[in-house]
């Protein structure tokens, strides 16, 4: 990897840069270090690179045609066919942390630009920077020590840099924790042991000892790490207290389709990435309050899991249509055996048949959504009679009649639960809603799903049918506004 350091103290950027593990990797041809002098750029005759700011102020300022015609020579010889990210060292950046060395170190190229004085005419870093990066909250007297820090962090990061190629993934801030502590010889130092686990020769008990005092740590020194630390495991530890109530947000957790967006000791949210649903649940009004400032307004519907956070919702969200439903969730492993009841196929926009009974399912775009993405099944039975009418409009179009008909139909919601479950009137009490649940049940099954839905408290034939299928319901309300 080339880095390119546009400085006025090239020599103090070298040294630093010279020694210790650096050093070896430059020797090696892993790394190489172009400090380009800015002052070797200046057109001024007795070699000035600084002015005094326009509209006064305290100090002198870097003047762009410098810093600029550096960065021009420095890209010259760049090898890279894409443009070369170039980093800007100052107080006002984004403060530089171990994910962006990481992403950083995938470039091959890199150029810095070490301010110095009161700063660089801002139209030159209009016209190069690509990044404005700081390496903390405070200031020091130009960009050159950050960008040294800048250069061995994102270093470290490039294959072969350090000796064991492992170290660079396992310390400090991998996966937003801080490293374990470490012991060596002796034993006993002082009166204090080496923690017996790591005599004890058990590499799973030692893995777990480390990893048990890497989230202690971090939970207790840096608490604003740990808010980032494997969000989806510590949202399933709090979802799965209650389970059959969260099994929702469960599933959409363990199906891949979630973002976490906060996890307290008091409540979760997360987003359903496909459909933007933000699914809440929380112990108290104010819990539900600081979950819910982590959501923007472009949000459309929420699913709550209590009546205070869906009173928050509305008032925050000017949200006002509210449906409550109950959770049934098919909590056994086993599928129902098929049944020879009626074809149940896959139903496609065009197969669900244009009856006016369908139309109030149609309307709603969740349907076509899960018609689309192949989610939706249909109960085909023989067709028994064709109406004058239909052999009509066949005849004119010179079309076959089908020699079936759609007479139910069932899906799968895009963020999970079972549902859209509807049987034509005259093809109802004969169990055609049981097959098509347990056809469900047992195709969710075999991804290796738990199968769940929603149900209207008032939708009778529904609960019903959950409890004679062997459902286990949870009697707490969820609230869907949009
Ligand atoms: N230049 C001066 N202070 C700085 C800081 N904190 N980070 C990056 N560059 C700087």
């Amino acid at each position: 990897m080339r880095f390119h350091i546009l400085t006025l103290f090239p020599e103090m950027v070298l040294q630093g840069l010279s020694t210790s593990i650096l050093g070896r990797a430059r020797e090696k041809g892993l790394l190489s270090f172009d400090a380009v002098n800015i002052r070797d750029f200046t057109q001024d005759k007795h070699g000035r690179v600084d002015d005094y700011p326009y509209g006064g102020g305290a100090g002198m300022l870097m003047q762009a045609q410098p810093v600029y015609d550096a960065w021009r020579s420095a890209v010259s010889g760049c090898a890279s066919d894409r443009p070369v990210r170039v980093i800007y060292l100052t107080p006002q950046g984004k403060v530089f942390d171990q994910k962006l060395a990481r992403e950083l170190a995938q470039e091959e190229e890199l150029v810095f630009v070490c301010g110095h004085y009161e700063g660089v005419d801002e139209r030159v870093l209009e016209e190069i920077v690509t990044d404005r990066v700081s390496i903390g909250d405070y200031v020091l007297t130009g960009g050159e020590l950050a960008a040294m820090v800048m250069i061995d962090a994102i270093s470290r990061m490039v294959p072969g840099v350090l000796n064991n190629g492992e170290s660079g993934e396992t310390e400090s801030f991998h996966e937003n924790l801080l490293e374990y502590p470490q012991y060596t010889r002796p034993e006993l130092w002082r009166g204090r042991r080496v923690p017996p686990v790591l005599l004890s020769g058990d590499h799973a008990k030692v893995d777990a000892w480390r990893l048990e005092q890497s989230v202690e740590r971090t939970k207790r020194w840096r608490p604003d790490l740990y808010e980032g630390y494997d969000l989806p495991g510590r949202a399933l530890a709090y979802l799965l207290r209650d389970r059959l109530f969260h099994m929702d947000m469960i599933e959409d957790i363990r199906r891949g389709q979630a973002e976490v967006l906060t996890v307290r000791e008091d409540g979760v949210i997360i987003r359903d990435v496909p459909t933007g649903i933000c699914m809440i649940t929380a112990e108290t009004k104010d819990a539900g309050e600081r979950l819910l400032s982590c959501v923007g307004t472009e949000t459309e519907v929420f699913a709550c899991h209590q009546d205070f956070v869906m009173e928050s919702v509305a008032a925050r969200f000017r949200k006002s249509c509210v449906n409550e439903c109950f959770q049934a969730v098919y909590t056994r492993r086993q599928p129902f055996p098929e049944e020879e009841l009626c074809g149940i196929r896959p139903l496609t926009e065009a197969g669900l048949e244009p009856v006016s009974a369908y139309d109030d399912l149609y309307a709603r775009k969740e349907l076509r959504a899960a018609l689309r993405g192949g989610a939706v099944f249909g109960a085909f039975v023989p067709k028994e009679s064709v109406s004058p009418q239909e052999e009509d409009a066949a005849l004119r179009k010179e079309r076959v009649l089908p020699p079936e008909r759609c007479v139910g139909l069932i899906g799968t919601h895009e963020e999970g639960g079972m549902g859209f479950l509807h049987v034509l009137e005259p093809y109802r009490r004969r169990g055609i809603a049981a097959a098509l649940e347990k056809f469900l049940i047992n195709r969710t099954l075999e991804k290796g799903w738990t199968p769940y839905g929603q149900i209207f408290p008032e939708n009778e034939a529904s609960l019903r049918l959950q409890e004679k299928l062997g459902l286990k319901l949870c009697k707490r309300r969820i609230y869907w506004i949009s």
